[in-house]
């Protein structure tokens, strides 16, 4: 007998022979209606049993989320809402669900809160939303590698440990293998880490974005995919101790060139889940719009998730200088009544998302790339301009998110780059290794990082970075 997937089985045409199919009930109404989800989709198959046929006892058996295997016919629905249901003539229980656990814990007629869900992890997958999350959490991974590797880019492994910290921020989680209690020491009593299991002091990469400079000067277009780690003790809705990052890394391209490609990959991505994946998105928008009644209605968005997602694949994203954004926002409204926590009063201030979100959703109401940054607030490897006081940094900035992009061209002068690291107390000796690049055929190059949480939030319009990971990470939480 063929074994089928729900997501094909609607697709199909009633059929005389019979199919079987797995999964999980999502309902079961008048001894009759098996609602069944296996996953493959966020639709239901209709399995109509005719209650007489079958003992009363595995009827029973048959609760909100057990799993179970039906085997029948595909028929033509009588019934609103499927083309197509299954006449079912052998039913067997694979594993029961007490129907009591499973009301406190996952799937209750009154819907858990996403918090709640959040502390279930390990089972908030079986709800409709998470599926529909996760679902496109995967199909947006495979658009990012569909779009890199169709425009010529290569796939490259950047090393999850290191031994240099590639933002020069300092948030970095150690890796050692010494013992905590009894660490071996060196003649002044520090712990000595060429003990230690690499010989020298090793972390979690921050940005795989360094090693992927020296792969762009051989291969010429690399992209990264991979997990990164930031022990920053952020706690908001945007910020995730260990978050997924796609790095592109070019030799040749400026700074215009990699905004354009910010820009068209953005939309790549953006638009493959407008086409591939428009059940998981409809009922995302209608989970949103129910969300969006309890609010007042000046705080309601003007549009759903979909006509979001079209504005930002049919529309230029702005790009404006750092120096032009902050006239901006020093003349702006709630600057002026000191509504903004850090009030903006004058060049050099550091952006904060308040700042980047009144751009991006008040004043612009469009995606922002900003560009050309005071050097002093961003990282050392950045070009520096011949104002001597910028660098070549570009951010995009979206709705709802603030920052989903951080970029910019390099340095790629060996004198400047070592003058740079020098006064931001960047050791040389950690990245001897990047310096050479600058001395061996040297090139303008360019690069950017998104991180690919925030960008599922925006498709899918979850509110928090914590929803749209299988286990997220954050201060204080390593559940599971
Ligand atoms: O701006 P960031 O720190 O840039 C870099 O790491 C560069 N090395 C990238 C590059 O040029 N290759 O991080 C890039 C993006 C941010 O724009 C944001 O989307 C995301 O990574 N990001 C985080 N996402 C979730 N949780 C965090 N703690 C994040 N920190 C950064
Ligand atoms: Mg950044």
């Amino acid at each position: 007998m063929q074994q089928k997937e729900i997501l094909a089985l609607l697709q199909s045409e009633p059929s005389p022979h019979p199919v079987s199919v797995s999964g999980w009930v999502r309902a079961f109404r008048s001894n009759r209606f098996i609602a069944l989800n296996d996953g493959s989709t966020i639709r239901n198959i209709q399995c109509v049993v005719d209650f007489e046929s079958f003992k009363q006892e595995l009827l029973d058996k048959v609760s909100v989320g057990a799993a179970i295997r039906v085997e029948g016919e595909v028929v033509e629905s009588q019934g609103q809402g499927q083309d197509v249901e299954i006449q079912v003539s052998k039913l067997e229980i694979l594993g029961e669900a007490n129907p009591e656990e499973v009301k406190l814990t996952i799937l209750s007629p009154k819907r858990h809160t996403l918090e709640k869900l959040r502390e279930q992890a390990h089972l908030r997958i079986r709800t409709n939303t998470f599926g529909a999350v996760m679902r496109l959490r995967s199909k947006l991974a495979f658009a990012v590698h569909e779009y890199f590797q169709q425009n010529g880019f290569f796939y490259m492994h950047t090393p999850i440990i290191t031994g240099s910290d590639a933002e020069g921020a300092g948030e970095m989680f150690r890796v050692t293998a010494l013992d905590p209690v009894n660490p071996p020491t060196d003649d002044n009593g520090k712990v000595d880490y060429k003990e230690d299991f690499f010989g020298k002091e090793t972390n979690l990469t921050v940005s795989g974005q360094l090693e992927a400079e020296t792969y762009a000067m051989g291969l010429g277009k690399v992209y990264t995919f991979g997990p990164t780690f930031r022990a920053e003790n952020s706690n908001t809705s945007r910020h995730l101790a260990e978050f997924w990052m796609i790095e592109p890394e070019m030799a040749f391209y400026d700074l215009d060139d990699n905004m354009d490609l910010a820009e068209d990959f953005i939309k790549y991505i953006v638009k493959y889940a407008l086409k591939h994946c428009e059940d998981d998105l409809v009922f995302l928008e209608n989970r949103l719009l129910q969300e969006e009644k309890s609010k007042p209605e000046a705080e309601r968005s003007a549009m759903n998730l979909r006509e979001k997602l079209h504005f930002v694949v049919d529309n230029n994203f702005i790009r404006v200088s750092y120096t032009e954004a902050i006239d901006i926002l020093k003349n702006s409204k709630p600057n002026k009544k000191k509504k903004f926590k850090y009030v903006i009063e004058e060049w050099g201030a550091d952006l904060q998302s308040e700042h980047e979100r009144f751009l991006v959703e008040k004043h612009f109401k469009c995606p922002v790339i900003l560009f050309d940054y005071p050097a002093t607030i961003k990282a050392f490897y950045m070009r520096l301009n011949e104002d001597g006081k910028t660098v070549r940094a570009m951010d995009v900035l979206f709705p709802g998110i603030g920052e989903i992009v951080g970029g910019s061209q390099r340095e790629e002068r060996y004198e400047v780059l070592k003058s740079k690291m020098a006064t931001m107390d960047i050791p040389e000796e950690e990245l001897y290794w990047y310096l050479d690049l600058r001395k061996f055929g040297t090139c303008v190059h360019s690069g950017f990082g998104l991180g690919f949480e925030r960008m599922v939030q925006f498709v899918t319009g979850m509110g928090n970075i914590r929803d749209v990971i299988p286990y997220p990470r954050t201060p204080g939480n390593a559940e599971f």
